[in-house]
């Protein structure tokens, strides 16, 4: 889709987001004449590969989008596919590019669609030069710094005719304001920090989402309560390591400070936070979790490695007994917590030995659920070319063995739960089974016999039954 129509660039704001919202009021002008002309609707696919940060930033990409006019779909047959990758494992690369490769065949047959790439693994030179060599039909490629410029870029593709590429190396700012299309009713996440200083050594993030910047906590609570006008009732404050809430804000905010004040916002009923990095958890936060009945007892606390040795070598900052000791205080402040974790097996160097601390650690600590990873080798990080990788088929069955433990003990910790009343926020009902799916404050979901009139709140169930990683109820 190419037009002529060419507006005054130099008279459109400079300051955002007032220069975005400019760009899309002349972009709804666009959209809606060649709604006109096809006389239908014009649909966007926005797919999201990663973590809870890119799902959040897709609410944002779609909020523009539609205000633009696009009509969500699920299916890529759209007039613009938005892809927002992830590059966190090697496998969600190639997934993704199998994917594009498709795209591709559709637009033989729809030659105005748009393909958008976007993303994590767009921070990373050799995928937009091979974006560029081999994906000449993608229109747009931008990185995670400018989603905010999602109209501009648009704009500039349609008027230009040629494939739009910009990917910036660091954030220059933080873009408040912008639309947001959500996902669930419910529940929303919102953005508390952007970037990691951390730099274990197995991981890309750090290179692909630049350096920590906090959000003002003053943007946070608004933005909280807007959600609650809107019907949000849990909210989860996200950021790569949480615990470095505030370091860089005048003056500086802590982050129990700031989930103290989130919780505070009326009508809230629920807030969690992910993810906190174990070497700096502050009692401050465990005490404010203990006394705050809005925040979840559930810390998602990543482990990585159980082995001293492996943990020095991944940069973590904290060794097996720290760790133990951890959880153990964790406990101890929050009686009822839930402990969840990510696990990573297959680090370079690692043996048997190491694998067998992780397991110790595994059964030790008692986690409610674990995502596990083997080791992919990310290009640029220092493990990927440490020496001693550890072969496939090594990696695949000490994967089948951590599955073995990790699943035993996160089904002995859910059991433990099994004739307890809890508290659960109602999140979906069926009409046909007249069951309600409703959230614990672990994580875990609960069906229960119900009405549709108690969605969004929260209810006391009792857990009659336990399926291993959800349960059977009944209100009471
Ligand atoms: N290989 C495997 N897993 C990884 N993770 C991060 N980098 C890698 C990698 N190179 C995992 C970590 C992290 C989660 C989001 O992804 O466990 O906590
Ligand atoms: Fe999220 Fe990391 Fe994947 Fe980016 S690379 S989407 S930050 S998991």
């Amino acid at each position: 889709m190419e037009t002529s129509l060419e507006i005054d660039l130099a008279s459109f704001p400079s300051s955002e987001p007032e220069r975005q919202y400019a760009f899309i009021d002349v972009l709804r002008e666009m959209i809606s004449e060649k709604r006109n002309r096809l006389g239908r609707d014009l649909t966007m696919h926005v797919e999201t590969f990663g973590c809870q940060m890119n799902e959040k930033d897709s609410e944002k990409l779609a909020g523009i989008l539609s205000q633009i006019g696009y009509v969500q779909t699920d299916s890529e047959e759209a007039d613009l596919v938005l892809y927002n990758t992830c590059t966190v494992r090697e496998n969600a690369n190639t997934r993704v590019y199998g994917r594009v490769g498709y795209l591709g065949r559709l637009k033989k047959q729809n030659p105005d669609m748009l393909i958008l790439l976007c993303g994590c693994m767009m921070q990373e030179e050799e995928e937009v030069e091979k974006v560029k060599k081999t994906y000449r039909f993608v229109d747009i490629v931008f990185g995670t710094h400018n989603i905010y410029m999602l109209a501009e870029l648009l704009y500039k593709r349609l008027t230009q005719g040629k494939q739009v590429i910009d990917v910036r190396k660091e954030a220059d700012r933080i873009v408040e304001d912008l639309p947001s299309l959500r996902k669930y009713g419910f529940k929303a996440g919102v953005n508390i920090m952007y970037g990691c200083n951390n730099f274990c050594t197995y991981c890309i993030v750090p290179y692909v989402r630049g350096r920590e910047r906090s959000r003002n906590p003053i943007d946070i609570v608004r933005e909280t309560k807007q959600l609650v006008k809107e019907g949000v009732r849990e909210v989860m404050l996200l950021g790569q390591n949480v615990n470095s809430y505030g370091k860089t804000l005048e003056p500086q905010v802590s982050f129990a400070e700031l989930i103290r004040d989130v919780a505070a916002v009326p009508g809230l009923l629920r807030v969690r936070f992910m993810t906190p990095h174990p070497k700096d958890i502050s009692e401050d936060l465990l005490y404010e979790i203990a006394r705050n009945p809005k925040i979840c007892n559930h810390i998602h606390l990543p482990l990585q490695s159980g082995s001293t040795r492996i943990l020095k070598k991944m940069n973590r900052h904290y060794t097996k007994e720290q760790f133990i000791d951890l959880t153990k205080r964790i406990r101890e402040i929050v009686p009822d917590a839930a402990i969840t974790t990510d696990i990573i097996i297959g680090f370079p160097g690692e043996t048997e030995e190491d694998f067998n601390d992780t397991l110790d650690v595994i059964k030790e600590a008692r986690f409610m659920s674990a995502f596990t990873f083997i080791y992919s080798k990310r290009h640029g990080t220092p493990a990927a070319d440490m020496p001693d990788q550890v072969p496939e088929e090594v990696s695949a069955d000490r994967m089948k063995r951590l599955l073995k433990t990790v699943g035993s003990t996160a089904e002995a910790e859910a059991v433990k739960l099994t004739g307890q009343t809890v508290p659960v926020l109602c999140e979906v009902y069926k009409e046909e089974t007249g069951f309600m799916t409703g959230r614990l404050e672990n994580n875990l979901l609960c069906h229960f016999p119900s009405e549709a009139s108690l969605l969004g709140s929260i209810v006391n169930v009792r857990l009659t039954e336990c399926a291993g990683f959800y349960y059977l109820g009944e209100l009471v």
